[in-house]
Protein backbone atom coordinates (compact mmCIF):
# COMPACT_ATOMS: atom_id res chain seq x y z
CA UNK A 1 0.00 0.00 0.00
CA UNK A 2 1.41 3.25 -0.44
CA UNK A 3 2.38 5.55 1.73
CA UNK A 4 2.16 8.84 0.24
CA UNK A 5 -0.68 11.46 1.17
CA UNK A 6 -1.99 14.20 -0.51
CA UNK A 7 -4.79 16.90 0.64
CA UNK A 8 -7.10 18.24 -1.21
CA UNK A 9 -6.55 22.29 -1.63
CA UNK A 10 -9.71 24.93 -1.72
CA UNK A 11 -8.76 28.20 -2.43
CA UNK A 12 -11.52 30.74 -2.26
CA UNK A 13 -12.11 30.92 -5.95
CA UNK A 14 -12.57 27.19 -5.72
CA UNK A 15 -15.27 27.17 -2.71
CA UNK A 16 -17.24 29.70 -4.91
CA UNK A 17 -17.16 26.92 -7.47
CA UNK A 18 -18.20 24.53 -5.02
CA UNK A 19 -21.01 26.26 -4.21
CA UNK A 20 -19.79 28.32 -1.30
CA UNK A 21 -22.18 31.23 -1.78
CA UNK A 22 -25.39 29.51 -1.92
CA UNK A 23 -27.15 30.41 1.14
CA UNK A 24 -29.77 27.69 0.36
CA UNK A 25 -26.79 25.41 0.63
CA UNK A 26 -25.47 26.85 3.84
CA UNK A 27 -28.86 27.56 5.62
CA UNK A 28 -29.04 23.55 5.20
CA UNK A 29 -25.37 22.42 6.74
CA UNK A 30 -25.96 24.62 9.69
CA UNK A 31 -29.39 23.83 10.39
CA UNK A 32 -27.51 20.22 10.43
CA UNK A 33 -25.05 21.24 13.03
CA UNK A 34 -27.72 22.91 15.07
CA UNK A 35 -29.84 19.68 14.57
CA UNK A 36 -27.05 17.87 15.80
CA UNK A 37 -25.96 19.89 18.61
CA UNK A 38 -29.52 20.01 19.98
CA UNK A 39 -28.95 15.92 19.95
CA UNK A 40 -25.69 15.80 21.47
CA UNK A 41 -23.91 14.19 18.54
CA UNK A 42 -20.81 16.73 18.53
CA UNK A 43 -17.32 17.34 20.60
CA UNK A 44 -16.40 21.43 20.56
CA UNK A 45 -13.73 21.70 23.01
CA UNK A 46 -13.82 26.18 24.07
CA UNK A 47 -12.05 27.95 21.44
CA UNK A 48 -8.95 29.19 22.50
CA UNK A 49 -8.46 33.12 21.81
CA UNK A 50 -5.25 35.33 21.39
CA UNK A 51 -6.28 38.91 22.42
CA UNK A 52 -3.82 41.97 23.37
CA UNK A 53 -5.82 42.89 26.07
CA UNK A 54 -9.24 42.31 27.60
CA UNK A 55 -12.65 41.28 25.70
CA UNK A 56 -13.52 44.74 24.56
CA UNK A 57 -9.56 44.91 22.44
CA UNK A 58 -11.36 42.19 19.91
CA UNK A 59 -12.77 44.94 18.19
CA UNK A 60 -10.14 47.35 19.14
CA UNK A 61 -6.82 45.79 18.05
CA UNK A 62 -8.12 42.04 16.74
CA UNK A 63 -7.79 38.46 17.98
CA UNK A 64 -7.19 34.85 16.59
CA UNK A 65 -8.98 32.16 17.47
CA UNK A 66 -8.73 28.08 16.82
CA UNK A 67 -11.68 26.38 16.52
CA UNK A 68 -11.79 22.64 16.80
CA UNK A 69 -14.51 20.56 16.52
CA UNK A 70 -16.28 17.14 15.45
CA UNK A 71 -20.06 16.33 14.11
CA UNK A 72 -21.84 12.90 14.06
CA UNK A 73 -24.89 12.96 12.34
CA UNK A 74 -24.45 8.78 11.05
CA UNK A 75 -27.02 8.07 14.20
CA UNK A 76 -29.68 10.80 12.70
CA UNK A 77 -29.15 9.66 9.34
CA UNK A 78 -32.86 9.01 8.41
CA UNK A 79 -34.19 11.83 10.10
CA UNK A 80 -31.45 14.35 8.55
CA UNK A 81 -32.67 13.32 5.32
CA UNK A 82 -35.99 13.45 6.29
CA UNK A 83 -35.22 17.14 7.38
CA UNK A 84 -33.46 17.71 4.24
CA UNK A 85 -30.62 18.51 5.81
CA UNK A 86 -27.83 17.14 3.70
CA UNK A 87 -26.60 13.48 5.66
CA UNK A 88 -24.14 12.84 8.46
CA UNK A 89 -20.57 14.33 8.82
CA UNK A 90 -18.36 12.14 11.20
CA UNK A 91 -15.71 13.65 10.94
CA UNK A 92 -13.49 16.67 12.50
CA UNK A 93 -12.08 19.58 11.67
CA UNK A 94 -10.24 23.14 12.96
CA UNK A 95 -11.24 26.80 11.45
CA UNK A 96 -8.02 29.30 12.36
CA UNK A 97 -9.28 32.65 11.82
CA UNK A 98 -7.17 35.88 12.44
CA UNK A 99 -8.88 39.16 12.43
CA UNK A 100 -7.55 42.78 12.24
CA UNK A 101 -10.14 45.75 12.69
CA UNK A 102 -7.88 48.64 11.09
CA UNK A 103 -7.65 45.52 7.77
CA UNK A 104 -10.49 47.24 5.50
CA UNK A 105 -9.26 51.23 5.83
CA UNK A 106 -5.16 50.83 6.20
CA UNK A 107 -4.52 47.77 3.32
CA UNK A 108 -8.33 47.26 1.75
CA UNK A 109 -8.01 43.97 2.85
CA UNK A 110 -10.81 42.20 5.03
CA UNK A 111 -10.78 42.39 9.05
CA UNK A 112 -10.84 38.12 9.68
CA UNK A 113 -9.09 35.83 7.11
CA UNK A 114 -9.03 32.13 7.59
CA UNK A 115 -8.32 28.48 7.06
CA UNK A 116 -10.40 25.32 7.44
CA UNK A 117 -8.69 21.76 7.92
CA UNK A 118 -10.83 19.04 7.63
CA UNK A 119 -9.12 15.34 8.25
CA UNK A 120 -10.07 11.75 6.81
CA UNK A 121 -12.62 10.48 9.70
CA UNK A 122 -10.23 6.48 9.40
CA UNK A 123 -6.54 8.08 9.49
CA UNK A 124 -7.76 11.63 10.88
CA UNK A 125 -4.53 12.84 8.49
CA UNK A 126 -6.02 16.12 7.28
CA UNK A 127 -7.69 15.42 3.84
CA UNK A 128 -8.62 19.09 2.67
CA UNK A 129 -7.35 22.18 3.67
CA UNK A 130 -9.48 25.92 2.15
CA UNK A 131 -9.75 29.39 2.50
CA UNK A 132 -12.15 29.58 5.68
CA UNK A 133 -13.51 33.08 5.54
CA UNK A 134 -16.26 32.16 3.03
CA UNK A 135 -17.70 29.34 5.00
CA UNK A 136 -17.25 31.86 8.28
CA UNK A 137 -19.23 34.37 7.16
CA UNK A 138 -21.86 32.22 5.30
CA UNK A 139 -22.36 30.51 8.28
CA UNK A 140 -22.76 33.39 10.59
CA UNK A 141 -25.52 34.56 8.32
CA UNK A 142 -26.69 31.26 8.03
CA UNK A 143 -27.31 31.06 12.03
CA UNK A 144 -28.94 34.04 12.28
CA UNK A 145 -31.69 32.72 9.43
CA UNK A 146 -31.87 29.30 10.75
CA UNK A 147 -32.59 31.03 13.98
CA UNK A 148 -34.77 33.38 12.08
CA UNK A 149 -37.03 30.52 10.84
CA UNK A 150 -37.28 29.13 13.95
CA UNK A 151 -37.86 32.28 16.55
CA UNK A 152 -39.31 35.21 14.35
CA UNK A 153 -43.06 35.56 13.49
CA UNK A 154 -43.49 34.46 10.00
CA UNK A 155 -44.89 37.24 8.23
CA UNK A 156 -42.24 39.40 9.20
CA UNK A 157 -41.94 42.30 6.79
CA UNK A 158 -39.22 44.85 7.61
CA UNK A 159 -35.87 44.01 8.35
CA UNK A 160 -33.34 46.10 10.55
CA UNK A 161 -29.66 46.00 10.08
CA UNK A 162 -27.03 47.82 11.65
CA UNK A 163 -23.33 47.04 10.00
CA UNK A 164 -23.36 46.91 6.36
CA UNK A 165 -20.17 45.04 5.31
CA UNK A 166 -19.15 41.22 5.53
CA UNK A 167 -21.27 40.10 8.09
CA UNK A 168 -24.01 42.56 7.09
CA UNK A 169 -24.25 40.79 3.65
CA UNK A 170 -24.73 37.70 4.85
CA UNK A 171 -27.17 38.38 7.48
CA UNK A 172 -29.08 39.75 4.89
CA UNK A 173 -28.87 36.77 2.48
CA UNK A 174 -29.83 34.64 5.53
CA UNK A 175 -32.52 36.28 6.70
CA UNK A 176 -34.30 36.88 3.99
CA UNK A 177 -33.72 32.91 3.18
CA UNK A 178 -35.12 32.26 6.84
CA UNK A 179 -38.35 34.76 6.60
CA UNK A 180 -38.77 34.76 3.38
CA UNK A 181 -42.17 37.24 3.74
CA UNK A 182 -39.68 40.20 4.17
CA UNK A 183 -39.64 42.67 1.64
CA UNK A 184 -37.66 45.67 2.85
CA UNK A 185 -34.27 46.36 4.76
CA UNK A 186 -33.54 49.21 6.60
CA UNK A 187 -29.97 49.78 7.06
CA UNK A 188 -27.38 51.73 9.02
CA UNK A 189 -23.81 51.67 8.58
CA UNK A 190 -21.69 54.21 10.55
CA UNK A 191 -19.83 54.37 7.05
CA UNK A 192 -22.11 56.00 4.45
CA UNK A 193 -20.77 54.82 1.61
CA UNK A 194 -20.26 51.25 2.72
CA UNK A 195 -24.22 51.36 3.39
CA UNK A 196 -24.75 52.88 0.44
CA UNK A 197 -22.46 50.01 -1.68
CA UNK A 198 -24.91 47.23 0.32
CA UNK A 199 -28.00 49.10 -0.66
CA UNK A 200 -26.85 48.97 -4.79
CA UNK A 201 -24.93 45.71 -4.54
CA UNK A 202 -27.61 43.48 -2.40
CA UNK A 203 -31.16 44.57 -3.12
CA UNK A 204 -31.10 42.38 -6.72
CA UNK A 205 -29.67 39.39 -5.11
CA UNK A 206 -32.05 39.39 -1.82
CA UNK A 207 -35.04 40.35 -3.93
CA UNK A 208 -35.59 43.34 -1.02
CA UNK A 209 -36.31 47.00 -1.30
CA UNK A 210 -32.92 48.19 0.58
CA UNK A 211 -33.45 51.94 2.06
CA UNK A 212 -29.93 53.19 3.55
CA UNK A 213 -31.57 55.15 7.28
CA UNK A 214 -29.39 57.97 9.15
CA UNK A 215 -29.28 56.27 12.22
CA UNK A 216 -29.22 53.00 14.03
CA UNK A 217 -32.50 53.93 15.62
CA UNK A 218 -34.36 54.33 12.27
CA UNK A 219 -32.94 50.73 11.23
CA UNK A 220 -34.33 49.31 14.05
CA UNK A 221 -37.70 50.80 15.51
CA UNK A 222 -40.00 49.52 13.37
CA UNK A 223 -38.46 47.00 12.29
CA UNK A 224 -40.14 42.65 12.71
CA UNK A 225 -36.35 41.36 12.23
CA UNK A 226 -32.95 43.22 13.63
CA UNK A 227 -29.55 41.92 12.94
CA UNK A 228 -26.43 43.60 14.52
CA UNK A 229 -23.43 43.18 12.64
CA UNK A 230 -20.88 45.61 13.51
CA UNK A 231 -17.33 46.73 15.11
CA UNK A 232 -18.96 48.72 17.48
CA UNK A 233 -17.36 48.68 20.79
CA UNK A 234 -20.02 50.96 22.67
CA UNK A 235 -23.28 49.78 23.05
CA UNK A 236 -25.81 51.81 21.18
CA UNK A 237 -29.50 49.69 21.19
CA UNK A 238 -32.03 50.67 23.63
CA UNK A 239 -34.41 48.66 24.99
CA UNK A 240 -37.53 50.89 24.12
CA UNK A 241 -36.32 50.84 20.74
CA UNK A 242 -37.70 47.35 20.12
CA UNK A 243 -40.62 46.83 19.03
CA UNK A 244 -43.84 43.95 19.58
CA UNK A 245 -43.14 40.59 18.06
CA UNK A 246 -39.11 41.19 17.29
CA UNK A 247 -36.18 38.71 16.19
CA UNK A 248 -33.19 40.30 17.22
CA UNK A 249 -29.67 38.28 16.12
CA UNK A 250 -27.20 40.27 17.59
CA UNK A 251 -23.78 38.43 15.85
CA UNK A 252 -21.46 40.75 16.82
CA UNK A 253 -21.08 41.99 20.58
CA UNK A 254 -20.72 45.03 22.02
CA UNK A 255 -24.17 46.87 20.29
CA UNK A 256 -27.31 45.95 22.59
CA UNK A 257 -27.13 47.81 26.17
CA UNK A 258 -27.23 44.85 28.62
CA UNK A 259 -30.09 46.63 30.18
CA UNK A 260 -32.20 46.08 26.85
CA UNK A 261 -31.78 42.30 27.75
CA UNK A 262 -34.91 43.32 30.34
CA UNK A 263 -37.25 43.78 27.78
CA UNK A 264 -36.82 40.50 26.19
CA UNK A 265 -39.20 37.89 26.54
CA UNK A 266 -37.32 34.80 25.35
CA UNK A 267 -33.23 34.86 24.74
CA UNK A 268 -31.37 31.85 23.35
CA UNK A 269 -27.89 31.45 22.16
CA UNK A 270 -26.01 29.32 20.08
CA UNK A 271 -23.94 27.25 22.94
CA UNK A 272 -24.13 28.90 26.51
CA UNK A 273 -20.86 27.15 27.68
CA UNK A 274 -19.05 28.76 24.77
CA UNK A 275 -20.80 32.03 25.10
CA UNK A 276 -19.37 31.79 29.12
CA UNK A 277 -16.49 30.81 27.91
CA UNK A 278 -15.75 33.61 25.38
CA UNK A 279 -17.20 35.97 27.91
CA UNK A 280 -18.03 38.64 25.04
CA UNK A 281 -21.58 38.16 24.11
CA UNK A 282 -24.13 40.90 25.72
CA UNK A 283 -26.00 37.89 26.77
CA UNK A 284 -23.32 37.03 28.80
CA UNK A 285 -22.22 40.21 30.59
CA UNK A 286 -25.93 40.94 31.27
CA UNK A 287 -25.67 38.01 33.53
CA UNK A 288 -22.00 38.08 34.82
CA UNK A 289 -23.14 41.63 35.57
CA UNK A 290 -26.61 40.87 37.42
CA UNK A 291 -28.58 42.69 35.15
CA UNK A 292 -30.83 39.60 34.17
CA UNK A 293 -30.63 35.99 36.16
CA UNK A 294 -28.99 33.30 33.90
CA UNK A 295 -32.47 31.19 34.09
CA UNK A 296 -33.10 34.37 31.50
CA UNK A 297 -31.11 32.49 28.97
CA UNK A 298 -33.64 30.28 27.52
CA UNK A 299 -31.44 27.23 25.96
CA UNK A 300 -29.61 26.87 22.65
CA UNK A 301 -30.49 27.31 19.69
CA UNK A 302 -30.10 23.72 18.62
CA UNK A 303 -32.57 22.30 21.37
CA UNK A 304 -35.21 23.92 20.01
CA UNK A 305 -34.36 22.53 16.22
CA UNK A 306 -34.30 19.18 17.87
CA UNK A 307 -37.57 19.37 19.07
CA UNK A 308 -36.40 19.96 22.78
CA UNK A 309 -37.45 23.17 23.59
CA UNK A 310 -40.03 25.64 22.26
CA UNK A 311 -39.20 28.58 20.18
CA UNK A 312 -41.56 31.64 20.27
CA UNK A 313 -45.36 31.03 21.45
CA UNK A 314 -46.79 34.17 21.11
CA UNK A 315 -46.62 36.65 18.57
CA UNK A 316 -46.22 39.51 20.84
CA UNK A 317 -42.93 38.03 22.58
CA UNK A 318 -39.67 40.24 21.86
CA UNK A 319 -36.80 37.35 21.12
CA UNK A 320 -33.25 37.76 20.96
CA UNK A 321 -30.80 35.16 19.56
CA UNK A 322 -27.21 35.96 20.89
CA UNK A 323 -24.72 33.43 18.71
CA UNK A 324 -20.70 33.11 19.65
CA UNK A 325 -20.14 31.44 16.35
CA UNK A 326 -20.10 27.50 16.50
CA UNK A 327 -17.03 25.42 15.54
CA UNK A 328 -19.86 22.87 14.24
CA UNK A 329 -21.04 25.12 12.12
CA UNK A 330 -17.94 25.89 10.26
CA UNK A 331 -16.85 21.92 10.44
CA UNK A 332 -20.42 20.89 8.85
CA UNK A 333 -20.60 24.23 6.07
CA UNK A 334 -16.72 23.65 4.87
CA UNK A 335 -17.83 19.71 5.16
CA UNK A 336 -20.66 20.63 2.43
CA UNK A 337 -18.56 22.93 -0.02
CA UNK A 338 -15.55 19.67 0.25
CA UNK A 339 -18.25 17.62 -0.85
CA UNK A 340 -19.12 19.47 -3.17
CA UNK A 341 -15.50 19.88 -4.46
CA UNK A 342 -15.46 16.80 -4.53
CA UNK A 343 -18.18 15.49 -6.83
CA UNK A 344 -17.21 18.58 -8.80
CA UNK A 345 -13.33 17.90 -9.38
CA UNK A 346 -12.93 21.15 -7.87
CA UNK A 347 -9.73 22.04 -5.88
CA UNK A 348 -5.74 21.32 -6.51
CA UNK A 349 -4.34 18.06 -4.75
CA UNK A 350 -1.20 18.69 -2.38
CA UNK A 351 1.18 15.92 -1.50
CA UNK A 352 1.80 16.52 2.06
CA UNK A 353 4.23 13.59 2.28
CA UNK A 354 5.73 10.76 -0.09
CA UNK A 355 7.35 8.27 2.31
CA UNK A 356 6.31 9.57 5.79
CA UNK A 357 9.42 7.56 7.67
CA UNK A 358 11.98 9.52 4.74
CA UNK A 359 12.99 12.62 7.18
CA UNK A 360 13.55 10.29 10.35
CA UNK A 361 17.05 9.32 8.71
CA UNK A 362 17.59 12.71 8.00
CA UNK A 363 17.58 14.46 11.62
CA UNK A 364 20.87 16.17 12.29
CA UNK A 365 22.45 18.43 14.95
N1 LIG B 1 -21.17 35.62 16.30
C1 LIG B 1 -20.58 35.13 15.24
O1 LIG B 1 -20.72 33.95 14.91
C2 LIG B 1 -19.72 36.00 14.38
C3 LIG B 1 -19.09 35.46 13.25
C4 LIG B 1 -18.34 36.29 12.43
C5 LIG B 1 -18.21 37.64 12.75
N2 LIG B 1 -18.81 38.13 13.86
C6 LIG B 1 -18.69 39.54 14.24
O2 LIG B 1 -19.44 40.33 13.31
C7 LIG B 1 -18.89 41.67 13.33
C8 LIG B 1 -18.83 42.21 11.91
O3 LIG B 1 -17.91 41.46 11.13
P1 LIG B 1 -17.47 41.96 9.67
O4 LIG B 1 -16.55 40.90 9.15
O5 LIG B 1 -18.64 42.34 8.87
O6 LIG B 1 -16.60 43.23 10.07
P2 LIG B 1 -16.11 44.44 9.16
O7 LIG B 1 -15.00 45.10 9.90
O8 LIG B 1 -15.90 44.01 7.77
O9 LIG B 1 -17.39 45.42 9.17
C9 LIG B 1 -17.88 46.05 10.32
C10 LIG B 1 -18.85 47.14 9.88
O10 LIG B 1 -19.40 47.76 11.05
C11 LIG B 1 -19.49 49.16 10.80
N3 LIG B 1 -19.58 49.83 12.10
C12 LIG B 1 -18.63 49.93 13.05
N4 LIG B 1 -19.13 50.58 14.14
C13 LIG B 1 -20.42 50.87 13.86
C14 LIG B 1 -21.47 51.48 14.59
N5 LIG B 1 -21.28 51.96 15.82
N6 LIG B 1 -22.68 51.60 14.00
C15 LIG B 1 -22.90 51.14 12.74
N7 LIG B 1 -21.95 50.52 12.01
C16 LIG B 1 -20.73 50.39 12.56
C17 LIG B 1 -18.23 49.46 9.99
O11 LIG B 1 -18.32 50.69 9.30
C18 LIG B 1 -18.17 48.25 9.06
O12 LIG B 1 -18.89 48.48 7.86
C19 LIG B 1 -17.55 41.56 14.05
O13 LIG B 1 -17.69 42.04 15.36
C20 LIG B 1 -17.27 40.07 14.11
O14 LIG B 1 -16.49 39.72 15.21
C21 LIG B 1 -19.58 37.33 14.67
Amino acid sequence: MSKKWEFLYLSQEDCIAAGGTDMGGAMQAVERSFFLHGKGDFIQPGKPVIRWGGPETEETTGRIMSMPSWLGGSSYKEELEKRNLIGPVDTAGIKFIPARPWNPEKYGLPRASALIIIVDPETLIPACVMDGAIVSAMRTGAAAGVAAKYLANPDAKVFGLVGASVQGRTQLMGMKKGVPSLEICRVYDINNKTANQFAKEMSACSQMKIEVVDRSERAIREADVVSTATIASAPYVQADWYKEGVFHAESSFWDTHPEALQVMDLIFVDDWYQVKHHGVDVSWRAVRDGVIEESRIIGNLGEVVAGKKRGRTERKQRILFNPIGLAIHDLSEAHRVYQNALQMGIGRKIRLFKNPEAWLKKIHL
